[in-house]
């Protein structure tokens, strides 16, 4: 309630506050140096209807998997169900910011109960909702490989996929996995390491594993332990991984056909593909959903990565985070409060401490005071009306994070489009957590065309620009 309360008062200040720029400030783009604001065509923010592959070191790299945007047209789930509207993905994209805000929360209150008291955490806490993420990777499974087009989640660890015999299955792009179809398939005894570090599991009568996964909007997946080769490109593949075959999958929306999971703890692919690749891994999500990224296991870093440090968090264990010390807006410091940010592949937008959102919020809606406003489409309301722009001219904004690191964000993680229905129309694609706790998410939307290293290794996440286009 009280978040819905502080966006409405936001919203409001930002019609006056553009009001009186576009007075004040007739002429905005003289402001400040060369460096300090973007100019991009304006058709720069617009996907194309087909599918443009990245060129490039880290897209041509036949070690990584391809990355694409789960609604754009390289994607294999497209011809699949029925369109997302745009609302529905925001809507998505706030459930599962607020599921993860929620989990911190609960992680550190919790904490702070312990610490006075001697409680100890619960077991279980349910992961974000699947569905939300709007990337995808296809990875190849069993003897022969078959392949599968799933979500990769730096929120989670376990990986699963819909197998069969399904008791409840949603209906997926691809055929089922079949065990039995599969020479390499096998399932994990209850006595294995893999199946006792699961938070969730029980034992069957025949001494199989069991995984639950209860996701925080209430659907949930659970199956077998098991253990079968997943084939990552035609050079690469892990034999024995481990992963949860689920035989009853309800409550999803998405169709893809499960999730990889690359979270911090020993199940995820990354730690099981620690002792082949390298501790880590790294991405890079493509500017516009037209295009394409990628996904490669293995802690190496371009040249120009700037690294921060990992944030430990002992009671989060599956979770990346990092420091946000300070934020630059066309060349000009904003002055914030430091805030832990989770890093996350899933969640669209960033999502900023209240007070470092109206900062933010503040420097760039004055500096945009030249464009005409356009309404906004749910969270998001501070938009602009392009309409008969040939280029933009866009304030650049720089994450600042501990030890210096400074990401300049690419045009496409400033502003992000309504979607085809209003070609013209773009908006500020930050938002508040509704809240003035020091925490936050860093979204996917922010990360685009950097190269996203994590260096496990050495605990530290880098960001090298134009990693993919
Ligand atoms: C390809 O990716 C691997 C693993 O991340 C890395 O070690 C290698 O340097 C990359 N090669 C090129 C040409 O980028
Ligand atoms: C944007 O501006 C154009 C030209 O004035 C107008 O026709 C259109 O309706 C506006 N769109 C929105 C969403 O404000």
């Amino acid at each position: 309630m009280a978040a819905f309360v502080t966006r409405r008062a936001l919203s409001r200040a930002s019609c006056l506050a553009a009001a009186f720029a576009v007075v004040a400030a007739a002429s905005p783009f003289r402001l400040g140096g060369p460096g300090d604001w973007r100019v991009v065509s304006a058709s720069a923010l617009r996907p194309s209807t087909v599918c443009t592959p990245a060129e490039g070191a880290g897209a041509s790299n036949s070690s990584a998997l391809k990355v694409v945007h789960r609604h754009g047209p390289c994607s294999p789930l497209r011809s699949r169900g029925a369109a997302t509207s745009p609302v529905e993905i925001l809507d998505r994209d706030r459930d599962r910011a607020n599921s993860m805000l929620r989990k911190i929360a609960g992680a550190s209150a919790t904490n702070a109960v312990r610490a006075s008291m001697g409680v100890r955490l619960p077991a279980h806490w349910a992961t974000a909702s699947l569905g939300t993420n709007n990337y995808v990777v296809t990875v190849g499974l069993g003897t022969p490989a078959r392949y599968f087009t799933v979500e990769f989640d730096t929120g989670s660890d376990l990986s699963w996929v819909q197998c069969k015999p399904c008791r409840d299955c949603y209906e997926q792009n691809d055929p089922l996995f079949d065990p039995a179809k599969s020479r390499t398939f096998s399932t994990v005894p209850c006595g294995a390491r893999e199946c006792r570090e699961l938070p969730s599991r029980t034992c069957s009568p025949d001494n199989r594993c069991r995984f639950e996964c209860a996701y925080a909007d209430g659907s949930q997946t659970d199956g077998d332990l098991a253990r079968d080769t997943l084939t990552l490109t035609p050079s690469d593949a892990i034999p024995g991984f481990v992963f949860g075959c689920g035989h009853e999958n309800s409550g999803f929306f998405g169709t893809e056909d499960g999730l990889i999971g690359l979270g911090r703890k020993s199940v995820s692919l990354s730690s099981q593909a620690a002792s082949r690749h390298g501790a880590g891994f790294s991405y890079c999500l493509p500017s516009l959903s037209s295009g394409t990224g990628y996904l490669a296991l293995g802690g190496a870093a371009p040249a120009n990565a700037q690294f921060t440090p990992m944030v430990p968090s002992w009671d989060l264990p599956s979770l990346y985070f990092l420091r946000l010390t300070g934020m630059v807006v066309a060349g000009k410091a904003v002055k914030v409060p430091a805030a832990s940010m989770l890093i996350d592949s899933g969640t669209q937008l960033t999502n900023l401490p209240d007070g470092t959102f109206a900062a933010l919020w503040s420097a760039f809606a004055r500096l945009m005071g030249g464009y005409r406003r356009a309404p906004g489409l749910s969270f998001l309301d501070t938009c602009y009306n392009f309409t008969g722009r040939a280029a933009l001219q866009v304030p650049s904004v720089a994450l600042v994070f501990a030890g210096g690191a400074t990401v300049s964000l690419d045009v496409s993680g400033v502003l992000v489009r309504l979607g085809s229905d209003e070609p013209h129309v773009a908006c500020l694609a930050f938002t508040s957590t509704g809240d003035d706790a020091p925490v936050g998410i860093l979204g996917n939307t922010q990360q685009k065309t950097f190269a996203v290293v994590y260096d496990v290794a050495n605990q530290r996440v880098g960001f090298g620009a134009k990693g993919c286009a």
